[in-house]
């Protein structure tokens, strides 16, 4: 049975901090692992990454045509390749907000002739160079899984359904042939949509209350599933966290009318540290934490209500629905910010939102049970990893964390014992300051440590309960000067630094620096 991470941490008692003379260094902690107590198998797709027609992610950040650094489709091949290193296995488009007025039939067809549009999410004009078929390519080039966003703002039913069609179907309709017309015979089978995009958000365009979104989403989702079943639907979960809007309502209306069609509902979660309270701000993981579990519980009620249509069983099929975190970041510097009246929500990255970056990644491991897809918002300029301007780009902050968990962690995620010191924040009773999570694949250990403690270095004795280490661990620690560091054009100050230590027997003593995120991995015999 799986403990919950939380009752665990709460039962951690809380050791006082101990000041020493030398390097600052905070009580020890320690970590216990057992490589078979399984959280849940690891689904590439937590590591997803999310683009939107929204200021300079797509076009000017991916997409450039013209560029002296874009190939013959206008895509920027320097990016494609900090894409590619970031090992971005899954993505998401067009929108977020921009899908609940995009119209796909005009992205399709020679691009000097797709109409301009009136873009009313983010206050633009579309110009619709960048369609289905340069999102396909895109995937393609970069070896990511395709995931696209249905309107169901502005968007009609049959709209949604022809969509799918034109992109899986594999009969002889005139939507099909409109597909090859335009160049592409075999059908690109997508397997992943969304039925729609944060629809109980009051700024969402074609919002509505969660019964009516629920009912057309029903049929919308019946009409998908149709045309291709094999598609994989994700319900609009709630977004809007304010203060008088009732997520938890949302969510059981929603899962009321989608249980036999959706297998997935998205969560979505943006932090910010506008009170500049480091110590709060770290710990917002925890946040995570919580929304999870709560979500996870709603499913579960919905689930167990659930009764087969013909013959009324309960849920014999053992139908699951997972939570799809599609969009999540730290966003708040840039949320209104434009430039030529247009939003392009450009948020420059530091030391301790990588820190967060890394902590967010470490509860959807944790979660891995009930968290089968993630998309961090976004990939290019908007809220990004990856920053350009029209000479070149550099790494934020972030991208290093995402790339460190998307390249190594795989396999299952492990229930860990922790103890150690902990500090109360205005939001939380009880943080740990080492927060982590860990993955086992055949005889390969990954640890992900975070230690929050802004100057105070912590001692972890990480102990196996069941193997031993078998020699060298690699060490990759992302850490700056400071926690304001931050990268720009020509600048690295947070990066990542690799060493190595070396382990045998079953335990391993490892002195966690001041705010920094370490990656430790292992070979277990
Ligand atoms: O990622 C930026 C925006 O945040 C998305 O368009 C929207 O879905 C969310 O509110």
């Amino acid at each position: 049975m799986a403990i919950s991470r939380r009752s665990l941490l709460a039962a951690s008692a809380s050791a006082p901090l101990i000041m020493t003379s030398g390097p600052a260094r905070a009580a020890s902690a320690s970590i216990q692992i057992h490589s078979r107590r399984h959280r849940g198998a690891i689904d590439r797709k937590i590591f997803g990454n999310f683009i939107e027609h929204l200021g300079r992610c797509i076009t000017g950040g991916l997409f450039d045509e013209g560029s002296p650094l874009s190939d013959k489709r206008g895509f920027r091949t320097d990016v494609m390749t900090a894409v590619k290193e970031m090992n971005v296995p899954f993505l998401r488009w067009p929108g977020g907000n921009f899908a609940s007025n995009y119209n796909w039939m005009d992205g399709i067809g020679p691009r000097d002739k797709r109409p301009a549009r009136l873009e009313m999410a983010w206050g633009t004009v579309e110009d619709n160079r960048f369609g289905t078929h340069e999102f396909m390519d895109y995937i393609e080039k970069v070896g990511a899984e395709p995931y696209i966003c249905l309107n169901l703002g502005t968007g009609t039913w049959v709209e949604a359904q022809q969509w799918i069609e034109y992109v899986n179907g594999t009969q002889n309709t005139a939507v099909v042939q409109m597909r090859k017309k335009n160049g592409r015979d075999k059908p690109w089978k997508v397997k992943y949509w969304g039925l729609g995009n944060e629809m109980d958000g009051y700024w969402q365009m074609g919002h509505r209350s969660a019964s009516d979104y629920g009912a057309f989403a029903l049929e919308a989702a019946k009409l998908a599933k149709l045309t291709d079943p094999e598609v994989q639907l994700i319900a609009a979960g709630a977004s809007n966290f304010r203060p008088g809007s009732d997520w938890i309502a949302w969510n059981r209306t929603v899962l009321d009318y989608l249980k036999d069609y959706a297998d997935y509902i998205s969560l979505h979660l943006y932090v910010g540290n506008a009170a500049n309270d480091y110590a709060d701000f770290v710990a917002s993981p925890i946040e995570m934490d919580q929304k999870i579990e709560t979500l996870a519980g709603l499913i579960d009620a919905a689930m167990s209500n659930r009764v087969e249509r013909l013959t009324g069983a309960p849920n014999r099929d053992g139908k699951k629905i997972y939570i799809a975190l599609d969009e999540w970041n730290v966003w708040y510097r840039a949320r209104g910010s434009s430039q030529r009246g247009r939003r392009i929500l450009e948020e420059h990255y530091n030391l301790e939102d990588a820190l967060v970056v890394a902590g967010f990644l470490n509860s959807l491991v944790n979660h891995a049970d009930v968290v089968k897809m993630a998309n961090l918002a976004q990939l290019v300029n908007v809220i990004a990893p990856i920053f350009t301007n029209d000479k070149g780009l550099f790494l934020q902050t972030i991208y290093y964390p995402l790339q460190l968990f998307s390249r190594n962690v795989k396999g299952n995620s492990l229930e860990l014992l922790m103890d150690g010191p902990s500090y109360k924040t205005k939001r939380f009773d009880k943080v740990p300051y080492l927060d982590a999570s860990a993955s086992i694949n055949g005889g390969d250990l990954v640890i992900n440590v975070v230690n929050r403690h802004q100057d105070q270095a912590v001692d972890a004795v990480i102990s196996l309960e069941d193997k031993s280490f078998a020699g060298a661990v690699s060490v990759a620690e992302v850490n700056g000067p400071d926690i304001k560091a931050e990268n720009d054009f020509g600048k690295t100050l947070v990066a990542t630094r690799n060493s190595s230590v070396n382990a045998s027997g079953a335990s391993l003593t490892y002195n966690f620096p001041p705010h920094s995120y370490t990656q430790l991995k292992a070979r277990l015999a």
